[in-house]
């Protein structure tokens, strides 16, 4: 997935992958990950979603990271949030109060762009990638997260070649194989669900940096 496709998407407002109600298992599980108030949560690949505003309702600083601009600037509007606008390096920083949203490539991140993240809620993100990118974005997040942060990744099962990614399956299996080196990997839910018309279970996972 090229970015110029991502990028396409948002300009024709092509976005089915978006989701006006908070996701349920993020609701559900978000707290196992004991985390304090005010700490740092990281949502790469976060479109305009509504989880941020969850996120920052449970108390804690949220820092999106997100290609499109039409996604950011449609986030703070759609929720009535003021954001002031700044350069971060390559990135373009959409601020208002306990949310920041970086605009730019996930790929180029650094440390010091993102502060001292807590936590990683990850929904619709891995699962938008086809699979020599997914290797690329656990290599990264890998590289960006410190010892002990914990991170709640969604994924979804579906049998290969019955639905067209995004979003891709990525089974337990690859989940193993891409954080298992280096992180703690416990399966917390596999729930029912449906994605373009087919059955699929989606897979609540938590991740702790080891
Ligand atoms: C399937 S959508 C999911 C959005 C959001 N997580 C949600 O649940 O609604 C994937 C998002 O990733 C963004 N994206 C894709 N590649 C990216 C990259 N390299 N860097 C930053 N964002 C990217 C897309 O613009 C899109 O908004």
């Amino acid at each position: 997935m090229e970015q110029q496709f991502w990028q396409e998407k948002w300009n024709a407002n092509e976005i089915g992958f978006h989701q006006d109600s908070v996701h349920p298992l993020l609701e559900k599980h978000f707290a196992s990950l004991g985390l304090e108030k005010g700490d740092r949560v990281f949502v790469p690949l976060c479109g305009k979603s509504s989880d941020i505003i969850c996120l920052q309702k449970m108390g804690y600083e949220v820092v999106g990271l997100e290609l499109s601009e039409v996604a950011a600037q449609s986030f703070f509007s759609e929720n009535n949030l003021y954001a002031s606008i700044n350069d971060a390096g390559e990135y373009k920083r959409f601020q208002s109060a306990h949310i920041e949203i970086l605009c730019g490539d996930f790929f180029s991140v650094t440390k010091e762009i993102l502060g001292n993240i807590s936590a990683v809620f990850d929904r619709a993100a891995l699962i938008a990638l086809p699979p020599e990118m997914r290797k690329q974005y656990a290599e990264k997040m890998q590289y960006i997260l410190n010892s002990d942060v914990e991170t709640l990744l969604i994924a979804l099962e579906y049998p290969d070649s019955s639905v067209n990614g995004p979003p891709f399956a990525v089974f337990q299996k690859e989940v193993e194989a891409l954080y298992g080196g280096w992180c703690t990997v416990e399966l917390l839910e596999k729930a029912d669900t449906e994605v373009k018309g087919t059955p699929c279970h989606e897979m609540a996972y938590r991740l702790k940096v080891s």
